[in-house]
Parts: structure tokens; sequence; C-alpha cells
């Protein structure tokens, strides 16, 4: 193994509460921090922790947030290779929805280091949360919104359904305000179809300032879906339609009732 690793880490959705203390430790220790994070007081806070910590470039100048994505990877991998023990991080759990970090580390396995990401509190955790949702109920799927409808992905309307990142619904490069409305309008005429416009549906944001601010909760129905201000953070959850039926030939044979 090579001198030089990474750890990639995440800072949970509110500030400084969500951060899990094996996280804390990697950020203080490390030699390197460089971080991607929401909002200026966690990025403050970032550096009282590890003085050398320092913001990773986000070029809004290129055509595709893919480009700055893969701009973040590098500058990760060029303190790497210098020997330096770098800990990156991210907001929410490093890993969900979050291209460079997988990109980083695997180029760093590729060339050699050792590098390990920790879980972290995503969105979806705060959620689950705060609208009371148990994924162990009738199940949970989770997409990206643009990939949801471009891919025409496959999903159980009998099952909850979160659906990321609504504010950039076909919108490769950066959110402009106002374009979120074409994206949206088609997003509601798609689900309409499964569930009915007259669904209620919850677009929801998590508090960051806990508890000074509370989270977003905004229950409409699917009709106001592209009337409805959204930002960055907006999260929609689309609750079940209505239960699944049991099999009873499956509830047999797994012994579950008996054959009379
Ligand atoms: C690039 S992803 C980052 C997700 C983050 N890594 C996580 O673990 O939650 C950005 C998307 O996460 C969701 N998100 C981020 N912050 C949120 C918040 N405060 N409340 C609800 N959803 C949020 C939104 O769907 C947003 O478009």
């Amino acid at each position: 193994m090579k001198t030089g690793s990474l750890t990639v880490v995440g800072t949970g959705i509110q500030l400084v509460g969500h951060l899990t203390l094996a996280a804390k430790a990697w950020i203080e220790q490390a030699d390197k921090v460089l971080f991607a994070v929401a909002d200026p007081a966690t990025a403050k806070w970032l550096q009282t922790l590890n003085p050398a910590a320092e913001a990773l470039p986000y070029n809004t100048d290129n055509q595709r947030r893919r480009d700055t994505y893969q701009e973040m990877a590098d500058r990760i991998l060029v303190e790497v290779r210098q020997g330096l023990n770098v800990c990156a991080v991210f907001y929410g759990h490093p890993g969900v929805f979050a291209y460079p970090t997988h990109a980083a580390i695997k180029q760093a396995r590729r060339e050699g280091f050792r590098a390990q990401m920790l879980p972290g509190i995503s969105a979806e955790d705060c959620l689950f949360a705060d609208l009371g949702i148990d994924p162990g109920r009738c199940g949970c799927q989770s997409f990206e919104a643009t990939d949801f409808l471009i891919r025409e992905r496959k999903f159980d309307r009998t099952s909850a359904l979160i659906l990321w990142q609504i504010a950039t619904i076909g919108n490769l490069g950066f959110y402009r305000e106002g374009s979120e409305v074409r994206g949206l309008t088609v997003l509601a005429d798609v689900l309409a179809t499964h569930y009915g416009y007259e669904h209620e549906v919850v677009v929801y944001e998590a508090a960051v300032y806990y508890p000074v601010c509370e989270p977003s909760i905004a229950q409409i129905s699917l009709s106001k879906l592209p009337e409805i201000r959204v930002t960055l953070a907006s999260t929609l959850y689309v609750p079940p339609r209505s239960p699944a039926p049991a099999n009873s030939e499956m509830m047999a044979r797994l012994g579950m009732i008996v054959d009379s």
C-alpha cells in the first residue's frame, strides 16, 4: 500500500448534530480536509475542527454538473497522491447521490491507496423521521427524479416512492430559478397516470439549522406540484396508493397459513 489515504465522511443534514463521532475523529486527524457542504456555517465549523480544511472547487461555468463533480474527485486525488491522509467531507451521507465521492474512492484504490467511506445521515433518513415513514411497512423505492422519468423506472405504487433532485429535472447543468416548472409538470403528469392528480404527495425539506428551523413539509395534491416552490434541497415523497394484497398461495408455501 502506498502512503496517502482517503477517508470520505458525511456531515449529515443538520449542522453539527448529525456528524458521527467516527467522522469527527477522521476530520480532526486528517492531514488535509476537503469539503463540499451545503451551508456556510458547516464550512466554518469544519475549519474549527481542522484548520487544514478547504472547500472543494465548485465550478458552475461547466455545462454539465458531472464535469464539476469530476473536478472535485480530481482535486481530492491530487492531495492523496502527495502522500497525505485526506478526509473528504460531503453533506448528508457521502455515498448517497454523490458522484465525486464514489469516483474518488475508486480512483484512489485503482492507484493503490487505502480508501474508505463512512456512512452518514442522509436526507432520506431525516424524511423517515420527520414524516413518520417506516420503510419496513410497505417497502420504499428511491430514485433520482430525472433518471426515474427518462429511464421509465418500474415502480410499485403500493410501496412508498421517494424522488430526489426534483428542482433539476431534465437539467444536467446548474439550477436556475424558474427552470424547475417544466420538469415538475412532466413529473406530475407521469405520476398522475399511476396515482391520479388528486393523490396527496409531500414536498419535503429537512431542517439544517434545527432546532432554530423546522423541517418544511408541504402536503399537496399532484395537480399542484408544478406550482409549488421547490429548492435544491427539496425531495418528493409519494405515499402508496393502496395496500398490496397478500398472495395466499405464497403464504401457504411459507407455512404462514395451513391449507384446509
Ligand atoms: C446531490 S443530492 C445529495 C444528497 C445527500 N448526499 C444526502 O445524503 O442526503 C441532493 C438532493 O438531496 C436531497 N436533499 C438534500 N438536502 C435535503 C434536505 N435538507 N431535505 C430534503 N432533501 C434534501 C434533495 O433531493 C436534493 O436534490
